[in-house]
């Protein structure tokens, strides 16, 4: 009979669960945001062991400042629970709240022992070695992260439920079941957040063949970096690779990890949760888990950061790092080959992530010397070259300016031109059809833009193209909505600078009197700020150009841009 290896996990025993559910229901009730529930899987699951529960204040200082529980544990993230001050407010006499996911669905109890307000600077500085907003965990902190922590152990009803992949998907304690059914016992776990391409293929091979050892596939399914390729593709295209390798010699796990691009932290983490997963070796690259440059252009961490500081501590956590080995194709031979050992004069070839993203945008094709053309198909099914795929036309500027024209001239251009369907959301439309009940505050004003933004979205991501035209006074929503747009499809951003002055001498509705003479209240550029745009992608001014001429222009520009064939 074979034995079931046991491993630290969350969840109650069944016999419990009925009356713990129960309990839940009565108990107040936080639904958890997306990374919250990957971290709730993780802690449940035993893939975050030691932890039992969202960090306590004690646990979470000594994180910050020597990467250890406060027993002396190496952990080097911060594993906390954030909720508003609103909740937390409600909650302050209450021992235990309810856990949920967005369906409402109780996972897990939690026993709150301590509620902080947390230096959120202090965390980044600490644990990021950063303030720069520029590091995707810092702008987390900063500017999607609740205010206030609260921490405490964990009863678990529930893993979140996922509809995805469930064959692929395992727990420490499935997946170390499946090891030892394999008879694996030496197993390098490959972290990865792309796609797989021959490089990775060769170098993994040459790197489970010289430990004798099996390879794990353990690509990262929960959170990425923003504007990584999605994971349905990515795993279609690990599915593919995986076909590669000499049979029985490698296998793929999804990992719900929701990564904080934490570079030397986040690869001790990683090492801590590979060895949860049964894993006795991890490959690390240069910069692992590097969130790329900061706002001046410079690495936020040196390359070698990761593996000098997983050198240090991989005793302790009991498992061995493989440095990885960068692997380049040598054209004359046919073969890959280790840069380092590539004789000097010798021709090699390479593709970066960037070149590989402009290959694609311009519909070129993807050379099978670097990848297997199974993978290179659903690389590019899934981003078209740029005049295929859908993307937002954001008209901001000053009523008045010209917006609503210049937006109605485009939409006809782009009907003729009829490649893809196109939507026009003029301020009037939507504030009809979507936005009747708002006014004119910031806060409405905000609202009215995030309404936009979802609607052109979704365009965007299913391959139309959504014209807008709001004022849009205000950097920040602008700024959310291209973050939101842009990894859709494109953005492009379009600053119809009509001077105030002009705008207020056409004053085509008259509303510009009204505002002057204080009728309407919070009137933009009179009485309310309008933020002029740093980054547009275009900018014009309706002034002394009649429209049909810009219009043309703006086609012009979005053709050379690449957006519409020639
Ligand atoms: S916003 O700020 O982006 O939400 O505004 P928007 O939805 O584009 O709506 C702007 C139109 O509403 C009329 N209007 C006002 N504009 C600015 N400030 C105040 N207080 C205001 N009150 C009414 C105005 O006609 C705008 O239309 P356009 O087409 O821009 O001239």
């Amino acid at each position: 009979m074979k034995t079931k290896i046991q491993t630290m996990d969350l969840l109650v025993p069944d016999l419990e669960r009925y009356s713990l559910k129960k309990e839940a229901h009565h108990l107040p009730s936080w639904t958890l945001t997306d990374r919250q529930i990957c971290d709730l899987e993780l802690l449940m699951n035993g893939g975050f062991a030691p932890l039992n529960g969202f960090m306590k204040q004690n646990d979470y200082n000594s994180v910050l400042e020597d990467m250890r529980l406060n027993d002396g544990s190496l952990w080097p993230i911060p594993i906390t629970l954030d909720m508003s001050e609103e909740f937390t407010d409600k909650v302050i006499s209450v021992d235990k709240i309810t856990l949920r996911d967005k369906e409402g669905f109780a996972l897990a109890v939690l026993t709150i022992s301590d509620i902080w307000q947390p230096d959120l600077e202090k965390e980044a500085q600490a644990v990021y070695g950063t303030k720069d907003a520029t590091h995707p965990a810092v702008n987390y902190l900063y500017n999607i992260s609740n205010k206030i922590y609260v921490g405490g152990s964990l009863e678990g009803i529930s893993l979140p439920h996922h509809y995805d992949y469930q064959n692929d998907r395992h727990s420490p304690a499935e997946l170390k079941n499946i090891f030892t059914e394999k008879g694996w016992d030496k197993i390098v776990a490959f972290q990865t957040r792309n796609p797989l391409h021959r490089a990775h293929v060769e170098m993994t091979i040459r790197a489970t063949e010289d430990l004798n050892a099996n390879l794990l596939i353990h690509p990262v399914v929960g959170i990425t970096k923003p504007g990584d390729v999605d994971h349905y593709t990515r795993v279609r295209c690990y599915q593919h690779v995986l076909k590669k390798y000499p049979d029985n010699t490698a296998m793929m796990s999804l990992l719900p990890l929701a990564m904080r691009m934490g570079g030397p932290r986040e690869t001790l983490w990683h090492a801590l949760i590979r060895k949860n997963y049964g894993c006795t070796h991890l490959v690390v690259g240069r910069d692992h888990a590097g969130p790329g440059n900061d706002k001046d252009g410079n690495p936020f961490y040196g390359p070698y950061d990761a593996q000098e500081l997983l050198m240090e501590h991989q005793d302790e956590i009991r498992i061995k790092m493989v440095p990885f080995k960068f692997m380049v194709y040598l054209p004359k031979e046919d073969r890959y080959q280790a840069i380092d050992d590539v004789p000097d004069g010798i021709k090699y070839q390479t593709i970066s992530g960037s070149e590989l993203r402009h290959l694609l945008d311009m519909g070129k094709g993807i050379p099978e010397w670097f990848t297997y053309p199974e993978v290179a198909l659903e690389l590019e099914a899934s981003r078209p070259p740029l005049n295929e795929r859908g993307f937002t036309i954001f008209f901001t500027g000053l009523s008045g300016s010209g917006k609503s024209t210049l937006a109605n001239g485009l939409l006809v251009k782009l009907l003729e031109e009829g490649s893809r369907p196109v939507t026009l959301l003029d301020g009037d439309i939507v504030r009809t059809q979507l936005s009747s009940e708002l006014g004119f505050s910031k806060e409405h004003r905000s609202l009215n833009i995030q309404r936009i933004g979802f609607v052109a979205s979704e365009i965007t991501k299913n391959g139309g193209i959504a014209i807008c035209a709001p004022i849009a006074p205000y950097e920040a929503d602008r700024r959310s909505n291209r973050e939101r747009i842009a990894p859709l499809g494109g953005y492009i951003e379009i600053h119809v600078n009509t001077s105030l002055e002009k705008c207020e001498e056409r004053d085509v509705k008259g509303l510009y009197e009204l505002a002057r003479k204080g009728v309407i209240k919070e009137f933009t550029g009179i009485s309310d700020p309008y933020e002029v745009p740093e980054n547009a992608e275009i900018v014009v001014n309706s002034s002394g150009t009649p429209p049909e001429e810009l219009v043309d222009q703006i086609y012009i520009r979005i053709r050379e841009m690449g957006y519409i064939k020639s």
